[in-house]
């Protein structure tokens, strides 16, 4: 078909995409909106039982990366038992965020009712940011999936205004690689150990 990536294209994307972290992106370049949109839109093609689209995007950027940052040290400060508590994980939540240009927020948003198992709808969003990630690296962008167990704390989902059924999945830091960035390379155990054939 023309149009399309051949499948040695798509098998190349795949095994480029990495996951690199905010310290290792430009906060300094911005990212621009049409971009993003495109990358967001990507994500949206992924497959969703019902056609629930069970995604929601909290984009953050700017001065809004900040307020992140203090509403998850806050909430870890909150919900961490004194015994788990870890100074350098603060430090970071405190960091992160602004050595990114682009945070994202990704929401299940449970809108399939009883239909479709919660389950699914987190798979979904699941499916979307894998998209997510493959089409900001096709762009260039380099791009970190984190999920500190806070995300699924009442008081972050107060603070994010999602609702009591929705649950955010996963905070998508995105930004361009920093110059002179060795892009990271990484491995997989052979498909073979993880896969039974039933041919007869
Ligand atoms: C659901 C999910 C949650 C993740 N959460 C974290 C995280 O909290 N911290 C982290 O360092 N990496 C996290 N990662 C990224 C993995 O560490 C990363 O994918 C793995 O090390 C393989 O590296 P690669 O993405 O470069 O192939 C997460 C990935 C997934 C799919």
């Amino acid at each position: 078909m023309t149009g399309i990536a051949s499948h040695e294209q798509i098998s190349a994307l795949i095994r480029h995409r990495r996951s690199i972290k905010p310290v290792d992106m430009d906060a300094t370049r911005s990212v621009e909106r049409e971009l993003l949109s495109h990358v967001l839109e990507d994500a949206t093609w992924a497959p969703t039982h019902g056609l629930t689209e069970p995604w929601k995007f909290i984009v953050h950027q700017g001065a809004s990366r900040q307020r992140l940052a203090e509403a998850m040290q806050k909430v870890y400060r909150q919900t961490t038992p004194a015994h788990e508590f870890r100074e350098d994980k603060m430090k970071k939540m405190g960091e992160n965020p602004l050595l990114s240009a682009v945070v994202i927020a990704a929401v299940m948003e449970r809108r399939g009712g009883d239909k479709i198992p919660e389950i699914e709808e987190i798979e979904a969003v699941a499916c979307a940011l894998q998209n997510l990630q493959l089409s900001a690296s096709a762009a260039g962008l380099a791009c970190y999936w984190s999920s500190p167990p806070l995300l699924g704390t009442p008081a972050f989902a107060e603070w994010l205004q999602i609702g009591a059924e929705d649950r955010c999945v996963g905070l998508i830091y995105l930004g361009w690689p920093r110059v002179g960035l060795n892009w990271p390379r990484s491995v997989r155990k052979p498909v073979e150990t993880k896969t039974l054939w039933r041919d007869d």
